[in-house]
């Protein structure tokens, strides 16, 4: 039976921030940020976003309504959850008129959570064969104001619906996986912003991919030369670029080029947003889909990182899918507003992550759901 992705949605806020002015406001040379990191825009979240609504905000621009019915199953990855207790996919199905026969789950293993979902999903479907679940990634990247992480922040959620007979891609039941107790990226309860050993974290990320990416190509005889496309978890795109670069050092420059030159398709997007944690990866993957001439049974390969940390390989074979009307769901993305370092550091300042009532500033926020605020320690969503 073939299994994957059938639709795919991304959401992200109105608002970003120019790389370039930040590192002018940092004292740092803007092409640090631009060349050596990668980065031309963060999105700014606003304080009426959390993880909940840009999930509902990226699943309601791919769901209708037999979706709503047949939806059996809810898997919600993130590292930047509401509640310790209640998973955000409760809300997501409420808020998105999901039937209430569908179970859901949050999935936690910092940026590898979705894909968690996916493996989850696959089993799912094979038991389940007519089942339509939806999976997303959502996550707002925060490090401190000052702090060499800043530059990496954004933030956004990736929906997909995965089922059998998949319109976009198949995805392979083979994958490698490698897990190893480490501590490069973590953020110790009670705390809103993640702690960083930042060169440890790019370190370990090349050499999760060296290993996975190895086993991958051993357990199915694939070589490079195989793969269209190789894209990756972003938490800025120097990363993946290097990364890559490590990969494919053995291969023909003209076999490099090629995959350089798929890379930074895919990097189009996460160039823009800044990195999503859980939703990157896919980020990456909507990137190569608009931007790439690509053929029904080309072999995507995908790489998947979580700090702490685990990584996984796999891959997947592209359908038939409809590229125009995927370039046209991302139109509005030209339609963001740019932000000063003044009112973004306002807005950072503002999420009230470690208040008890509060009202947040939704009236101005353009997007579908927001979050209105708190009462009692219970969130209230609305609707615009
Ligand atoms: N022009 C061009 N390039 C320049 C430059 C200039 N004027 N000035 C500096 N650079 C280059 C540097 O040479 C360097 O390049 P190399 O990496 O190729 O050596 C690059 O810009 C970055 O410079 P620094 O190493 O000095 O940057 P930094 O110390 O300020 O911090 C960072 C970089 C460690 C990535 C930091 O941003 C960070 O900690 N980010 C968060 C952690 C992270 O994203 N880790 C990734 C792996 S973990 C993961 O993937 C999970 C996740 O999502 C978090």
């Amino acid at each position: 039976m073939n299994i994957g992705i059938d639709k795919i949605g991304f959401f992200t806020s109105d608002l970003f921030l120019d790389m370039a002015e930040l590192a002018t406001a940092r004292n740092e040379d803007p092409n640090k940020y631009l060349i050596g990191i990668g980065q031309k825009k963060a999105a700014v979240i606003r304080n009426s976003q959390d993880s909940v609504t840009l999930a509902a905000n990226a699943a309601s621009k791919i769901i209708d309504d037999a979706d709503r019915q047949k939806i059996d199953l809810i898997l919600f990855g993130t590292e930047s959850g509401v509640d310790n207790s209640k998973s955000g996919s409760v809300y997501l199905q409420h808020l998105l008129g999901i039937n209430q026969s569908a179970s859901g789950v949050e999935l936690k293993q910092a940026c590898f959570g979705l894909t968690a979902g996916i493996r989850l999903a696959m089993g799912h479907i094979m038991m389940k064969p007519d089942s339509r679940v939806l999976l997303v990634g959502s996550d707002i990247a925060r490090y401190g104001l000052h702090s060499s992480g800043e530059v990496t922040q954004g933030g956004g959620a990736v929906a997909m619906i995965m089922s059998a007979n998949p319109r976009i891609m198949t995805i392979s039941k083979e994958y490698s996986h490698y897990t190893k107790d480490i501590m490069d990226f973590w953020r110790p309860l009670g705390f809103s912003e993640a702690l960083v050993d930042g060169k440890y974290s790019s370190d370990e990320f090349i050499q999760f991919f060296l290993k996975t990416y190895n086993a991958y190509k051993d357990m199915t005889k694939l070589e490079s030369s195989d793969f269209e496309a190789l894209v990756f978890h972003l938490p800025f795109t120097k990363m993946g670029y290097k990364a890559l670069r490590a990969g494919i050092e053995d291969e023909t420059v003209e076999e490099q080029n090629r995959l350089f030159e798929a890379f930074d398709e895919s990097k189009q997007l996460s160039q823009i947003v800044g990195n999503l944690y859980t939703g990157s990866l896919y980020l990456s993957l909507i990137s190569l889909l608009i931007n790439r001439e690509l053929k029904q049974n080309d072999i995507i390969g995908l790489f998947s990182y979580g700090s702490g940390a685990e990584g996984e390989f796999f891959s997947g074979k592209i359908n038939n899918y409809d590229k125009q009307s995927l370039i046209e769901s991302l139109k509005w993305l030209d339609q963001r507003k740019q932000v000063t370092v003044k009112e973004y550091e306002r807005i950072y300042l503002s999420a009230m992550l470690d208040s008890d009532d509060f009202e947040t500033d939704y009236r101005e926020d353009p997007a579908k759901f927001i979050l209105k605020g708190q009462k009692n320690h219970q969130r209230i969503y609305g609707e615009h």
